[in-house]
């Protein structure tokens, strides 16, 4: 099927259409040089050109008449443009830039390029699955070595938002629930995005969003208000933003919604206080798309003149298509409301990435680059070990799987099985027509001399469709009738009924998960669930695999279901890596980076909550529900092998350590199992008392080995005081407390190997 996601935003008609030349390798200028040419720009420009360079103008119209873009450009209106995917006119509105406008500045070009650009990558949250930063670090080097080629220079990504409500579709762009491992995703992202050194020819400028806490929306609907103390913001929101600062991430974008009454689009404690202040951010924040204009619909602000001061002076620098700056800063400083300065500090931060880039040296980009680039086998390759690297093995039960390649008679059931949409998964590029490998592809490669038989079953769809869809003119087909869907459900059995082995492919579409696609209900959609006990009803071996965009309720499946393989949604190369794990090329080795619930009432859930006065397991334990478990299904961490391994040798450098000073953790992982296979090893702390409660247990060391048959290695992990300190609400600051800690080694965030060491002063 052909997927075309659309900016986040109004959509209606395109625009745009010029030509010009080559883009090459860049020098790198030092600081003063940069500030200098960066100051001789801003001597010379005008207000209204300053004003422009904080606009970033969309390229597709919004339904109604506004200027056309190339006159924007003309005048010094706009400093960037997003929404366009299209070489020659990328280059025919830079000519315009650089040649007609009053200060010959270069526009830098925006996309949403999340987790691919041709060669498509799995989601991020399957990435985050792997464990292993190098996945998304190298996925995102090649988005971006091929969007760069076709003249992109800038992506909103990558997406750090924590979040703890996989009713929440945004859940699939980020690394999942923790702080300690989006983290690590997010500084990844930002290595791989932009390389060791910024603006070369092959690299984009990243961009950390949605800042700050949009993961927490209340009911995980998408947009709605969040609320957050200032621990939950500090010690679980925050620290992936702050890891993609520390990596040098180029700009930031604000989030849509409320955080504690206050629009993130206009926080001043967010923006100013934390990111510019605090953590010395030297980047831009541009708006998060419409969301200047939308202050006043939000009823912060009282009209758009308010809106632009307010955003500006808390600290957002470049106006995401919203018109708001345009249209009112020039007059705000004319008449005192908003200082030149203020102006002139947003307006610095913009130029400098842009001189920072060598885009005044390399305006244009070799309109026959991007067709090289795409050309490289190596991308596929990079795309289906992601892929392979990034999924969990859920249950498996009796060794179902791997499957035996001898296999005669294999059936493929599913409304995902085939869909290269799902295979692709949320966000992709516009204008992207997918040729991912779908899973029965895949299968049909990996077992040719099998006979296969495919059944979709009843097809899924959305009950209320998809916003962007509507918004952007995708075909909507006509829903099956019940007659249709009986007689696909039916014939999907009937399949089922005639094979040795049923592999089942169930999930979600990709407009299922993402912006504006939050559920209500984590069940297989449709009539999925029951298809699923129908087939398994029959009595044969069932391997389920899943492709969707967040953690799902799946009780039945794990106590009926005998494999079951979380591939998320996995890329261009998903079906074949799919294959390589059903039938043992390729041994799993990812781990959840959310928790799975058993319900969706029991949502949001996660493994780092505080403790109570009554604990799970303690004599006094009071069940949290009384029709149902409280535990999860999946804990986070969570993930199973070919193989099977041991943990232990738990060994603690010293009883005793000083505030401010480190220790050593060190454990033996061993592989006891008959193949090859990939442990993530994974170390969680618990601080006993202290100033405030802290979380039961705490992510803070993982390292994912690979290990031969019979094969030992100790793992070692060092805590100090970036791992031991906390925002503390009792004492308004960071701390590290002098107390006993717990700390656990394990294969998921259950582990039960522990000891303990205290922190003294
Ligand atoms: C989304 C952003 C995206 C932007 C531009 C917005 O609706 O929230 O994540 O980067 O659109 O497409």
């Amino acid at each position: 099927m052909h997927v075309t996601r659309w900016p986040a935003f109004v959509v209606l008609g395109l625009a745009l259409s010029m030509g010009a030349t080559a883009g090459a390798a860049q020098t790198m200028p030092s600081d003063a040089r940069i500030k200098a040419r960066v100051d001789a720009l801003l001597a010379r420009m005008s207000l209204e050109e300053k004003v422009g360079q904080l606009n970033q103008a969309g390229a597709i119209s919004f339904g109604q008449d506004g200027p056309k873009i190339e006159d924007v450009v003309r005048r010094g209106g706009a400093g960037s443009v997003l929404w366009l995917n299209d070489t020659k006119r990328f280059n025919e509105l830079q000519k315009i830039a650089v040649e007609e406008s009053p200060s010959r500045i270069p526009l830098l070009f925006g996309l949403d390029v999340i987790h691919g650009y041709r060669t498509i990558f799995p989601v991020p949250l399957a990435m985050a699955s792997s464990w292993d930063p190098a996945v998304p670090e190298r996925a995102q080097t090649v988005a971006a070595r091929e969007a760069r080629a076709a003249g992109i220079h800038w992506t909103f990504g990558p997406m750090v938002d924590i979040a703890r409500d996989a009713r929440w579709g945004r859940i699939v762009e980020g690394a999942g629930e923790d702080p300690y491992l989006g983290s690590a995703m997010a500084a990844a992202q930002v290595r791989g995005f932009q390389g060791q050194t910024f603006g070369a020819a092959d690299r984009l400028v990243a961009c950390a969003k949605h800042f700050a806490g949009y993961g927490f929306a209340d009911g995980g609907r998408d947009y709605d208000p969040v609320d957050l103390s200032e621990a939950q913001l500090r010690n679980v929101v925050l620290p992936p933003f702050h890891a993609a600062v520390k990596a040098g991430v180029g700009t930031f974008m604000g989030a849509y919604m409320d955080l504690n009454n206050v629009p993130a689009s206009g926080n001043a404690f967010l923006l100013r206080q934390v990111l510019k202040g605090e953590w010395g951010f030297r980047g831009f924040v541009v708006s998060d798309a419409m969301a200047i204009g939308n202050l006043i619909i939000q009823g912060f602000a009282r009209d758009g003149r308010d809106a632009a001061s307010r955003a500006l002076r808390a600290g957002m620098d470049m106006d995401m298509a919203s018109g708001t700056y345009p249209r009112n800063l020039a007059a705000l400083v004319k008449d005192g409301t908003v200082k030149t300065a203020e102006i002139d500090d947003a307006v610095r931060r913009v130029l400098t990435v842009k001189v920072r880039m060598g885009l005044f040296e390399h305006p244009y980009t070799d309109e026959s680059l991007l067709t090289k680039v795409v050309s490289s086998p190596e991308h596929q390759q990079e795309a289906r070990w992601a892929a392979q690297r990034s999924m969990v093995l859920l249950r498996n039960e009796g060794k179902t799987l791997p499957l035996s390649k001898n296999i005669k008679h294999l059936a493929v059931i599913g409304p995902v099985a085939d869909s290269r949409d799902a295979t692709d998964g949320s966000w992709m590029v516009f204008g992207h027509t997918s040729n991912a490998v779908t899973v029965l592809e895949g299968i049909k490669a990996k077992v040719p001399d099998a006979k296969i038989e495919y059944a979709p079953g009843p097809e899924i769809r959305r009950e209320i469709p998809s916003f962007f869809d509507a918004l952007t003119g995708v075909p909507q087909t006509t829903p099956q009738t019940p007659g249709e869907a009986e007689a696909a459900f039916q014939l999907a059995v009937a399949t089922a009924r005639g094979a040795d082995v049923v592999v089942m492919v169930l999930g979600e579409t990709a407009s299922m998960a993402g912006e504006a696609a939050s559920r209500a209900s984590l069940d297989l959609p449709g009539r999925q669930q029951a298809l699923l006990e129908a087939v398994v009803g029959l009595g044969k071996p069932v391997v389920l695999v899943l492709l969707n965009g967040r953690p799902l309720a799946l009780s039945w499946a794990a106590e009926h279901v005998p494999a079951i393989l979380e591939a998320w949604e996995p890329g261009s190369e998903g079906g074949h890596a799919v294959a390589d794990i059903l039938f043992g090329d390729v041994n799993p080795g990812g781990k959840l980076p959310a928790t799975f619930p058993r319900k969706t009432g029991q949502t949001p859930l996660y493994y780092a909550r505080t403790l109570t006065h009554s604990p799970e397991g303690s004599r006094m334990y009071n069940p949290r529900y009384w029709d149902g478990q409280n535990s999860p299904l999946y804990p986070f961490g969570h993930g199973l092998s070919y193989t099977t391994f041991s943990i232990d040798n738990l060994k603690v450098s010293a009883p005793k350590v000083k505030v401010g000073e480190q220790l050593t953790v060190t454990a033996d992982v061993a592989n006891t199992g008959t193949v090859a296979g990939d442990e993530v090893v994974q170390l969680y702390i618990h601080q006993k008392a202290g100033s405030d409660s802290r979380p039961i247990r705490e992510l803070k060391g993982f390292e994912r080995v690979t290990l031969e048959p019979g094969e030992k290695r100790t793992v070692s992990f060092k805590l100090g005081p970036d791992e031991l300190r906390y925002w503390s609400t009792s004492a308004k600051a960071w701390i590290q407390d002098a107390e006993a800690f717990d700390v656990w080694v394990g294969a998921d965030s259950t582990a039960t190997l522990g000891a303990g060491f205290t922190v003294v002063r």
